[in-house]
């Protein structure tokens, strides 16, 4: 199954996508995590996203359009994955289009006044890019890790000025999406204000995803 998961900022894409490529044993890619990837090592892409993403903008369409397409090409991907972050224009969904067969799209929404509360409380682990809340998904030992006890982090991006502005280019740029992918009848809609195990469970009903 090729899937799509879309939805504003901390409205759950990152931590529904794991748990759906879990259980469909497909590969979860995420531009975001990606970009962050070579932030970190400190590649030519890290460089040329970094300055975009610490401001709360898109990375230019041509970058990351060069990037999904080398992903795509990748053999993991052959079986079908879910894609968290791409795409995020008309654009780069109609270039999607033409590299491949998208099945389903899911659009996780939730209020803005929530998404500041959840990304205000997030803990990312820099280490293998789990994800916790310090209130609605804390991990066993505060500040470390479950899976490999390394420190967790606040997201550079993760301020509330710039999730301000991530949330603006959201509305602006990513949400004309819903109706793109409307009219081609791929849409579901999620609400994604419930918790996390409600979430997973809703997706799974509407994909037709036994537990
Ligand atoms: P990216 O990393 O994709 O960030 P984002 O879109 O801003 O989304 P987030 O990761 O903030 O939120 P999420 O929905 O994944 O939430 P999560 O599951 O972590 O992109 C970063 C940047 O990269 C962009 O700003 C842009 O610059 C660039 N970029 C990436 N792709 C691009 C593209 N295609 N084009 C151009 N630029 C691109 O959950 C958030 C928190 O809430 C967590 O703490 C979690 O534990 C908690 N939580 C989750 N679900 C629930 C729930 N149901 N109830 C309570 N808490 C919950």
């Amino acid at each position: 199954m090729n899937l799509i998961i879309f939805g504003p900022q901390g409205s759950g894409k990152g931590t529904q996508a794991k748990v759906i490529a879990e259980k469909l044993n497909i590969p979860h890619i995420s531009t975001g995590d990606i970009f962050r990837d070579n932030i970190n090592n400190q590649t030519d892409l890290g460089r040329k996203a970094k300055k975009y993403m610490d401001v709360g903008q898109l990375v230019p369409d041509d970058i990351v359009i060069e990037m999904i397409k080398v992903r795509l090409s990748q053999t993991d991907c052959r079986p079908g994955f879910i894609l968290d972050g791409y795409p995020r224009t008309i654009l780069q969904a109609e270039v999607l289009d033409k590299i491949t067969e998208i099945d389903k799209v899911l659009e996780v929404w939730i209020s803005d006044k929530e998404s500041v509360s959840r990304i205000s409380g997030r803990r990312s682990c820099p280490i293998d890019g789990s994800v916790y809340h310090i209130k609605y998904n804390p991990p066993k030992e505060e500040g470390r890790c479950d899976k490999c006890q390394g420190k967790l982090l606040v997201r550079g991006d993760d301020t509330e000025p710039v999730i301000i502005k991530r949330l603006a280019q959201y509305h602006e740029q990513t949400e004309p999406l819903k109706k793109y992918y409307q009219k081609q009848s791929k849409l579901i809609e999620v609400d994604g204000m419930p918790p996390i195990k409600d979430v997973t469970k809703e997706i799974f009903e509407k994909l037709r995803i036994t537990n």
